[in-house]
């Protein structure tokens, strides 16, 4: 099922539109060390890299940092996420697969199974991963490392990974660094490229940032999509649909997808559907809500107020919050407002308003499937 597969597409024929930023990639992994590609959730961030590596020759590692466990991270939980995508890359790349091994074989703590490294936490430590990108620097070819959701590894404890991808970019020629976020602060405050103290700071970089398709689009994308299902659908459902998602293509997949295994369409159907929808999305808010227990209360009801008010400003934001749950000094409320905007639940206007990132959370909060009470 092509346009309304719910995986990340991997290939141009299933891929809708973005052809921009599709050929700002591809310039992008043949010449920048480092390429940051942005978007909220479902915005089609691993799609648009994967479509693009797919029709690159170069190999690539894919590290997919939403495996990594909740919480702090050891060197151990990173370590298996690196043995898990060379063995990945090594199952994908027969050429150069015998001499990759070969120069992994060398490093302290990887042994050799067959054709998979098993990596010994007791016997490596933080610079083995260092070690482990030499090593694919040292193939002799260009190689690309693709690091998902990269704003995970700031749960890294004591550790810097990113003085492990400024010595990438500084020593390794032939490793080229793909970074994709979709909480966006959370990556710039990770990275800190401005920072005169941070170990990458004042590297070039590409940043091909990703944005929701248009109204128009997004009808012409749930058309293509109902009719390579063969599922009729009036224009008034196109609408009704349209209307709910503002553009995000992942949740335009995701109806499309729950409505063509029905084989039926309405709009009762369609709130169904958002339901399910929305209640996926209170859980990703769960997740990042859960290790900050003694905010939890302010942080929900801040969402509470700007997801019921459509849009407001800092002082609406404020007086709500200090009305239900009373006194917040301004600088602990100006922090989980800055911190509910990097981590990508609400985007700040130009006028200075907030409003809630996600159609869909949104949604969840209006219909009160999110709050307190
Ligand atoms: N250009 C596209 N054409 C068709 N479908 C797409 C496109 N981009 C994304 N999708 C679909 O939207 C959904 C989300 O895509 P994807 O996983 O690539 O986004 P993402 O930004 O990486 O999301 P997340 O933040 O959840 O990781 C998937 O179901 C995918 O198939
Ligand atoms: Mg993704």
């Amino acid at each position: 099922m092509p346009l309304f597969d719910p995986k990340p597409k991997t290939s141009r024929k299933d891929f809708y539109n973005r052809e921009k930023e599709l050929e700002l990639f591809r310039k992008s992994i043949e010449k920048s060390p480092l390429t940051l590609v942005l978007g909220l959730r479902r915005y089609g961030k691993t799609s648009l890299i994967l479509t693009g590596l797919n029709e690159s020759t170069k190999p690539y590692v894919f590290i997919d940092c939403r495996l990594l466990p909740q919480g702090m991270l050891s060197i151990a939980d990173l370590l298996e996420l690196f043995e898990n995508a060379f063995n990945d890359f090594i199952r994908r790349h027969h050429r150069i697969r015998y001499r990759l091994l070969k120069i992994l074989e060398g490093i302290k703590g990887i042994r050799i199974h067959g054709i998979s490294i098993m990596i010994n936490p007791r016997k490596t430590s933080f610079n083995s991963i260092a070690d482990i990108l030499t090593a694919i620097n040292d193939l002799g070819e260009e190689i690309i490392l693709v690091i998902d959701e990269a704003q995970e590894l700031r749960r890294l404890a004591r550790y810097r990974m990113d003085s492990i991808l400024a010595y990438a970019y500084d020593n390794l020629r032939n490793v080229r660094i793909i970074l994709s976020g979709s909480q966006i602060g959370l990556l710039y405050r990770f990275l800190r490229i401005n920072d005169p103290q941070a170990p990458l700071y004042g590297r070039a970089y590409i940043e091909i940032k990703l944005e929701p398709l248009s109204r128009e689009q997004s009808r012409d994308f749930l058309v293509r999509g109902f009719k390579e299902q063969g599922v009729e659908v009036s224009n008034d459902i196109v609408d009704y649909i349209t209307n709910r998602v503002d553009g995000v293509i992942g949740w335009l997949t995701y109806i499309g997808y729950e409505l063509s295994l029905k084989r039926q369409v309405s709009k009762e159907l369609i709130d169904e559907i958002l339901v399910k929808a929305a209640l996926l999305a209170k859980e990703e808010l769960e997740n990042y809500l859960k290790p900050r227990i003694q905010a939890h209360k302010r942080y929900i009801t801040i969402l509470e107020a700007v997801g019921t008010l459509g849009e407001a400003s800092w002082k609406t934001i404020y007086t709500y919050l200090e009305a239900r749950l009373g006194r917040v000094p301004k600088p602990v409320f100006n922090e989980l407002l800055r911190n509910l905007v990097d981590a990508g639940f609400l985007v700040k206007k130009n006028i200075g308003t907030y409003i809630i990132a996600d159609p869909i959370l949104e949604y969840a909060i209006r219909n009160r499937l999110i709050g307190l009470r």
